[in-house]
């Protein structure tokens, strides 16, 4: 019998530049660096998107919303995770729970860390107490040390919906 649950990695990496703000969780923090993007660069809810769709096996984020099509120019991307939930639910799985990690020098993470939490449950339609979000700094070396990239990382526990 094939097993009720599944797991999903998803990971993804933004270059930093100077600008005024990271949009992390679907989320907009201030901060005096932005993340490059085709999107609007949004690292921790593409990581979330690749999980889930990993765990389902469906395609990446990549495959769902190509970065040579210019609809997805700028694209919220609580929208693209949106659309890849309803495919993951339509192949028959349920959100049981995320674990992500954000890898940033700056800023501090754990102030907003409700208010993501918070952001990214609401999108998926699940229990806040079922996302959860830590953050680590590169310990200032390597570009994330030294400011010139953003990193995140998610697991994702999917169960069969019967
Ligand atoms: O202490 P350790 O080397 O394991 O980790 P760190 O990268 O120095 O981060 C220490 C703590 O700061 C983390 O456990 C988070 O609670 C917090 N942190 C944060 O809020 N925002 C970041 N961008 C990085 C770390
Ligand atoms: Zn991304």
């Amino acid at each position: 019998m094939p097993s009720p649950f599944r797991v999903g990695l998803g990971h993804d990496t933004h270059r930093l530049e100077p600008g005024n703000g990271l949009v992390l969780g679907g989320v907009m923090i201030e901060h005096d660096r932005r993340a490059v993007g085709h999107s609007d660069a949004d690292v921790l809810l593409h990581a979330i998107t690749d999980a889930i769709l990993g765990a389902a096996a469906i395609g990446d984020i990549g495959e769902l919303f190509p970065d040579t099509d210019p609809a997805n120019r700028g694209r919220d991307s609580a929208d693209m995770l949106r659309v890849a939930a309803a495919r993951v639910a339509e192949a028959g799985w349920r959100i049981e729970n995320l674990d992500c990690v954000i890898f940033a020098q700056r800023p501090k993470i754990l102030p907003h860390r409700a208010a993501i939490r918070q952001r990214v449950a609401e999108v998926l339609g699940i229990d806040t107490d079922a996302v959860w979000l830590k953050a680590k700094t590169g310990e200032g070396v390597g570009p994330i040390g030294r400011q010139e990239a953003i990193a995140a990382e998610c697991v994702a526990l999917l169960a069969q919906d019967s």
